[in-house]
């Protein structure tokens, strides 16, 4: 990145758009993993899956090519929460986590890491977070659907036999795919935890003007905003819809309705 690039957070995302030619038209989204700081200007790291078209040409660059980036975007994770911090990740959701425990880890707060997926392939990155995990000392739990990996079940229910062995307050910071996100939310809405949740959406501009990406907010967050319509920032959501891109990606668990997401 150029020398004036602003150092993103945990949590926060860029636009990543390829030069033509290029298989897709618009920039993908993608959270920061890893930020580290070099003379010639800050040096960010992703870590994704090749799932379609846009990723599978982002994979294929050579050292040396250049993409577009926009950033950073968002708001991160709010790590300045007290609380044992307890990361939960789904899937290729452990980007920005990875990235999480690092900054807790300058603030000298070890982390709780709990990882699942569907099966062990679907563990994505999961070298990378053993490896940053042990030099952080932070703890890896792993849960996967088919118990390929780890304990059998859901990081729900890994989180259920976990937390009665943690010191109160727990602090949760998650990011995976919508439904394993709604789980979390509500377990941690019913144990009155703090819970931050990273959602995704598909996005186009990554900037709040298209009003592309919206996500339901929940009854009281409708309520409240309601009475504060005027003061709503434009590139922001309604008192109805959040854009995610703007008003997240991470959200406050009160705030959405999972109802409406899981
Ligand atoms: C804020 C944000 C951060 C993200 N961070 C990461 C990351 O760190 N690592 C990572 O691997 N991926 C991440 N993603 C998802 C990534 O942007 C998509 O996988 C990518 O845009 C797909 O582009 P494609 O051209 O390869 O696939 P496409 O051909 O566009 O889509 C392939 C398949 O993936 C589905 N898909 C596309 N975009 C999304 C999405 N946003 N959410 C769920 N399904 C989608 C499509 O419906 C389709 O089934 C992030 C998304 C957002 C919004
Ligand atoms: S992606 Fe355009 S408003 Fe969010």
């Amino acid at each position: 990145m150029p020398r004036g690039f602003p150092l993103p957070g945990a949590g926060q995302f860029v636009q990543l758009l390829l030069q033509a030619p290029s298989p897709v038209l618009l920039p993908r989204p993608m959270s920061v993993a890893q930020v580290r700081r070099a003379a010639r200007g800050p040096v960010l790291g992703f870590l994704f899956a090749p799932v379609g078209d846009g990723t599978r040409a982002l994979a294929a660059l050579a050292e040396g090519d250049r993409v577009l980036v926009l950033g950073p975007l968002g708001g991160g994770f709010p790590l300045e929460v007290a609380g044992v911090p307890v990361l939960i990740a789904g899937g290729r959701g452990v980007a920005p986590l990875l990235f999480a425990a690092e900054t807790l880890e300058r603030q000298g707060r070890r982390c709780e890491f709990l990882f699942g997926a569907r099966d062990a392939a679907h563990l994505v990155g999961l070298a990378e977070a053993r490896r940053g995990l042990d030099r952080m000392g932070g703890r890896l739990h792993l849960a996967t659907d088919d118990g390929s990996r780890g304990v059998r079940g859901t990081v729900r229910e890994l989180l259920d036999r976990i937390a009665p062995h943690l010191p109160a307050q727990l602090v949760i910071h998650a990011c995976g795919p919508h439904a394993m996100l709604a789980a979390i939310a509500r377990w941690a809405l019913r144990h009155r935890v703090p819970a931050f949740l990273a959602m995704e959406s598909v996005m186009a501009c990554g900037t709040g003007v298209c009003r592309g990406c919206p996500l339901p907010r929940s009854e009281p967050e409708r309520r409240r905003l309601a009475r504060q319509r005027d003061r709503l920032p434009s590139l922001y959501g309604s008192p109805q819809f959040a854009m995610c891109c703007t008003d997240g990606p991470v959200f406050a668990a009160a705030t959405l309705d999972w109802e409406r997401l899981g």
